[in-house]
């Protein structure tokens, strides 16, 4: 029984499907769907093509294929605005994130794209003040730990008249940098989720398709949205560097063979910047 019905009423065999998709054939004057497990990814492309809505998809809820208006366009020069405004803050305003925003950005979510439409990125939101500091301490106990550990191991290899491997030394230069860095800032400080209200962990199975580039994509289409909505965020990339400490995997308690793909904080800033910031051009070549 094939995923994808067409009703031949409404059918006028123009061939958009036939032409996007392989699960569609025409035969003698008629298209003819063949969708399954192992033809179909469940893009939804067929039902959203269909210029007279013939097509309906046995996987997929049709009421969320809504009409679009094609009067709404988004200016070239203020979209580009958008991504030249987004900024990473580590300050915040005393103003929590109400449920409500955070599910709308939740829910923007499932339209990002993914690899093979997987459709597998899990959110974990946490609010709790207590479990963010919780979360920052054990990264940083890491990383301590990950030094002292390096360090014992430098030290063993120069007894034995050894150098420590290249991409040894490289971790321990990080890690010794970060200490020290840490060391000559004010104790309390948050240096790793910077005590923001809201921390969005991007999570999905490890073995599935392109698990970080889905991470990246989703986290990406959650800060610019909620940008519209006056929040701001930043990637935290130091998070997942301590997210395999077996502590860290305990508290976060994600599914087993979940891995986090990608880390965001988010709140109300308290700063506001006022012009844009340059960066570097971009390296191309057209061919
Ligand atoms: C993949 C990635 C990881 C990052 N990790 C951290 C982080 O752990 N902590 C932090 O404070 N900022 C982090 N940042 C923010 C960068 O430092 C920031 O994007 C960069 O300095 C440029 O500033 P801008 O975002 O305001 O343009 C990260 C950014 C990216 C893209």
């Amino acid at each position: 029984m094939s995923w994808v019905s067409i009703d031949k009423d409404l059918c006028t065999v123009c061939g958009t499907c036939v032409e996007r998709c392989a699960c569609f054939s025409e035969k003698d004057g008629e298209i003819i769907a063949s969708a399954d497990v192992n033809s179909c990814n469940v893009c939804g492309h067929c039902v959203s093509l269909c210029p007279t809505r013939a097509i309906s998809h046995s996987q997929m809820n049709m009421e969320n294929f809504i009409e679009l208006d094609e009067n709404i366009k988004i200016k070239t020069d203020d979209f580009i605005d958008l991504i030249r405004r987004r900024r990473s803050h580590r300050k915040w305003a005393d103003k929590p994130v109400p449920r409500e925003v955070a599910e709308k950005l939740v829910d923007v979510c499932r339209y990002a794209p993914t690899g093979s439409n997987v459709q597998n990125v899990e959110i974990l939101l946490l609010q709790d003040p207590a479990k963010i500091k919780k979360l920052s301490d054990l990264t940083m106990e890491s990383f301590e730990k990950a030094q002292e550990m390096l360090e014992g191991r430098a030290k063993a290899l120069k007894a034995a008249g050894k150098e420590l491997p290249a991409s040894m030394q490289y971790s321990l230069d990080v890690l010794r940098l970060r200490s020290q860095r840490m060391a000559s800032r004010e104790p309390g400080r948050d240096t790793v989720f910077h005590k923001a209200p809201l921390v969005w962990i991007f999570h999905s199975p490890e073995a599935t398709s392109a698990p970080k580039d889905n991470g990246v994509i989703a986290s990406t289409t959650v800060a610019l949205t909620a940008m519209t909505m006056g929040l701001e965020s930043t990637y935290i990339g130091i998070f997942e560097m301590a997210a395999s400490y077996r502590p860290i995997m305990e508290e976060l308690n994600l599914p087993a063979g979940h891995k986090i793909i990608s880390v965001l904080i988010m709140g109300y800033p308290s700063w506001t910047y006022h012009r844009t910031v340059d960066r570097k051009p971009i390296k191309v070549r057209f061919e």
